[in-house]
């Protein structure tokens, strides 16, 4: 049972300047829950914000009336319109609306993985998510903590996210990454999402973290609004550090897959082992975006600052039940449309053509029916499903690449490409969503309901 009150603090971010924030328990990112497998956690949430709330734990396998679905609003106090409106008048009759608190129950029993929970505000998730609502959830059990990963202080959950600030040190939204303002043709530059030229791990700039010359678990979020990144690890000499995985946003992989680079949409989580035990004492390892430019292309660096000895371990065979599903266990293939379109006048995203609507049915599945989805897109999309995770199964028709292994739940579509995924909607039955997980393109309507009866 946890108590988590939404409120307004002030943290110095930059240094010498205070950045007003939008916070679960007054620090960004919020606390970080600790779950075992199975073992269900009531989280209360209590809304001292200015505004509506509704959180959602992004990865949970949740019962629909703890998902967080957008017009389940937790209302402040002074709050004076009683309905569920979403920001173009919709009224939703199916919201369940709470004044000043709710609570959220998860039964966490699913794989263990490292969850996120933020706001899912109808309209609004993304300012909120950009002035602070955001933390994460880690889920463990016996069979992992036995793997002997690294862990304890070698296990290190980083939620990369960039920013923009004042010279006041207060948040600009919506903001963008100079380098885009200068694009020619950029014509309405915050359709594609709001950037930052600040990168914060775990709330703080380029942080340097010090660490043994040893193994480490990184457990990175890209918790970005926009961004994407494809990161690397780099000695001082310039020498690329393997970028071992062991587990995708749903958990463990079957076995580890090596990477010297690693693309991250947002919403991604990737769990990545890096050992750092032939960098010499005193050296710097830089994790750097190899798609930013100027400052954005630093994330963080660590710093080795002794020798000592490491017990921990990679093994060759890191879980044995992951879901298979095959082509031939689908009962339906779905095909949906990720693209720009007109919507109320403006532009918009839209999912099949349309934008959200909580009140219109999109895609009705039945309970443990395996399905295939096709998902199209223009540009650049992270597709994110809620209550399930997917296999895919392929890219602009060939098999996946070396980042899609494991349990996904969020899958970045490149520009212009298709890509399959397959999935069984077990779980519970109920009103869930999926959506594009980049923030202002999910504000903007590239979301729909997923009903599961
Ligand atoms: Cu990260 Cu619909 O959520
Ligand atoms: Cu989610
Ligand atoms: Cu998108």
């Amino acid at each position: 049972r946890y108590e988590i009150t939404q409120r307004e603090a002030a943290a110095e971010i930059l240094p010498g300047v205070r950045t007003p924030l939008w916070t679960y328990e007054g620090t960004f990112p919020g606390p970080t829950i600790e779950s075992r497998r199975g073992r269900p956690v009531i989280v209360t949430h209590r809304n001292e914000l200015p505004v509506p709330t509704v959180v959602h734990l992004h990865g949970g396998r949740t019962r629909a009336d703890s998902d967080g679905y957008p017009t389940d609003l937790v209302l402040p106090d002074g709050w004076v319109d009683g309905h569920a409106h979403g920001g173009h008048g919709m009224h939703d009759p199916r919201a369940v609306v709470t004044r000043r608190t709710r609570d959220y129950t998860f039964p966490l029993d699913q794989r263990p993985t490292m969850l996120w929970y933020h706001d899912h505000r109808m309209d609004f998730t993304a300012p909120a998510i950009w002035r602070g609502l955001a933390g994460l959830q880690i889920v463990r059990d016996d069979a992992e903590e036995a793997l002997g990963l690294p862990a304890g202080r070698r296990e290190l959950p980083l939620m990369i996210a960039d920013r923009a600030f004042a010279d006041d040190g207060s948040l600009v939204y919506p903001a963008l990454d100079p380098a885009l303002r200068r694009r020619p043709g950029v014509r309405e530059p915050y359709l594609a999402g709001v950037l930052g030229d600040v990168i914060l791990v775990n709330g703080a700039p380029w942080p340097v973290h010090e660490v043994d010359a040893a193994r480490y678990r990184l457990r990175i979020l890209n918790g970005s609004n926009a961004r994407h990144y494809e990161l690397e690890a780099v000695t001082d000499d310039g020498r690329p550090l393997a970028l071992v995985q062991v587990g995708a946003d749903q958990g463990l992989l079957a076995a580890p897959v090596t990477h010297r680079r690693l693309p991250m949409a947002p919403a991604e989580r990737y769990d990545v082992v890096v050992d750092f035990s032939s960098v010499p004492v005193g050296g710097r390892v830089r994790l750097v975006n190899r798609l930013g430019s100027g400052r954005t292309r630093d994330v963080m660096a660590f710093r080795v600052a002794r020798r000592v000895a490491d017990d921990s371990r990679v093994p060759r065979v890191l879980s044995d039940d992951l879901p298979v599903w095959r082509r031939s266990d689908a009962v339906r293939v779905r095909e949906f449309s990720f693209r720009a379109g007109r919507m109320h006048g403006g532009h918009g995203w839209l999912i099949g053509g349309l934008p959200f609507d909580p009140a219109r049915s999109d895609v009705t599945v039945r309970l443990d029916d395996v399905e295939v989805w096709r998902l199209v897109a223009d540009v650049h999309h992270p597709v994110h499903l809620h209550l399930v995770g997917f296999r895919v199964l392929s890219r602009g028709g060939r098999p996946p690449l070396p980042h899609d292994a494991g349990l996904k739940d969020t899958i970045s579509l490149r520009p212009g490409e298709s890509a399959e995924i397959i999935t069984r909607f077990d779980g519970y039955r109920g009103r869930y969503l999926f959506h594009c997980h980049n923030a202002e393109h999910e504000d903007m309507g590239m979301m729909a309901n997923l009903e599961v009866i």
